[in-house]
């Protein structure tokens, strides 16, 4: 007994000495687009997250242990985005956001992470103005200058067109940006911009928008959007007899592109995205058949993202060692050739992420490797 006495007063002081801090504890507060028309990204990125989790609990478990998920729906839309920010926030006190896929869902989430003073992480948006809106904001992919360029490089010496019509989603700041970077890149690579057409997401008939464009014979149409209005443009342009390649950037990476747009509308067209399931690269192909085996269907770049980001964010609080959001942001900074499923990624001092593009080509269910650009050396690949 007085043994036992005497273990637990040891234990008692060892617990003072020592307390299980808080800080020593990573609360992160997932927000993605559960539901709504963009839920492919959502789905994938906490499938990425989930997997990444249950591999880093048997690589580092001592980490793993000490981070923990709320999973919050931002419901692919910007309103609801800034509300489920709000909510990981205040209501769960988070240590650090990571979200959202859309860039306008993200540029509606940063203000409160600013205002809360917690570092907010994206995996996937894009547009450069995101991460211009606070220190406290990072990204772990490219950005769209980098994104149009590529297109615009592709069309002009890969694929060889001149003459290029834009039919871009005017609400969305992703696609509005991505279109402006490719018409810059593509003009001053010697092509031309025959038409610019826009839609709103949620639309589901693009005829009219369609018809205008074919009259101006283009030979490349750049449809900067996400899959769900993309899906539905391929097969109208079909049933119109319209036969034009599309182009488009990681906003088509979703399997229910294919989906809407039927296995022959879906064909031969390209994108530019994060990653392809077909890489041979050991570590990605190690990843699709981890993911095939957890979830039964191939990851697309959204969960190779979600994978990444977690890992990103969970190497950042080790180096850290505390969950203070200065220390975050700062070992989040630090971040240099981190190797992941989507490449290797550095952080620069803007705060985005200086990686590899990948370009895929459509085939009737899904799109397969088609050329790699370095960033990093500036050498394109293809
Ligand atoms: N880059 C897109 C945006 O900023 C989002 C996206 C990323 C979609 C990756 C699919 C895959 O809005």
């Amino acid at each position: 007994m007085v043994r036992l006495r005497c273990t637990l007063a040891a234990i008692a002081l060892a617990l003072t000495a020592h307390p299980v801090l808080a800080a020593d504890k990573l609360k992160v507060g997932a927000v993605f687009a559960l539901s709504g028309g963009q839920s492919t990204y959502g789905e994938e990125s906490i499938n990425g997250l989930d997997l990444a989790l249950s591999n880093l609990a048997k690589t580092d478990p001592a980490l793993a242990a000490k981070i923990s998920v709320i999973r919050e729906d931002e419901k692919s839309n910007p309103v609801d985005a800034a509300t489920a920010v709000k909510k990981v926030l205040n209501v769960d006190q988070v240590d650090i956001v990571f979200g959202t896929v859309a860039s306008s869902n993200t540029l509606a989430m940063v203000a409160a992470a600013v205002a809360a003073g917690k570092p907010l992480v994206t995996p996937a948006s894009t547009n450069p103005e995101v991460t211009k809106k606070s220190p406290l904001v990072f990204r772990t992919c490219f950005i769209d200058p980098f994104q149009g360029s590529v297109l615009a490089d592709f069309a002009l010496h890969n694929l060889s067109k001149k003459k290029a019509a834009i039919l871009l989603d005017h609400k969305s700041d992703y696609s509005m940006g991505l279109a402006q970077y490719f018409e810059e890149a593509f003009k001053a690579g010697g092509g031309e911009i025959v038409a610019n057409e826009a839609y709103e997401a949620g639309k589901k008939d693009f005829k009219t928008q369609l018809t205008k464009i074919r009259a101006r014979r283009p030979d490349v149409l750049l449809v900067p959007g996400y899959y769900q209005e993309v899906g539905l443009i391929m097969k109208q342009a079909r049933q119109m007899g319209f036969q034009v390649t599309m182009l488009g950037g990681d906003g088509w990476d979703s399997p229910t592109l294919f989906e809407l747009a039927g296995a022959e509308a879906a064909k031969d067209h390209y994108f530019s995205s994060h990653f392809a399931p077909d890489d041979k690269d050991p570590a990605v192909q190690k990843f699709v058949s981890d993911y095939k085996a957890r979830f039964g269907k191939q990851p697309g770049a959204m969960a190779s993202l979600g994978y990444d980001g977690i890992l990103i964010i969970a190497d950042a609080f080790k180096r850290a060692g505390t969950n203070s959001a200065p220390a975050l942001q700062k070992a989040l900074a630090e971040t240099v050739n981190f190797r992941g499923v989507s490449g290797t990624t550095t952080i620069n001092a803007q705060h985005d992420a200086v990686k590899d593009i990948v370009v895929l080509k459509t085939g009737s269910t899904g799109a397969t490797f088609a050329a790699k650009i370095g960033v990093a050396t500036g050498k394109k690949s293809h």
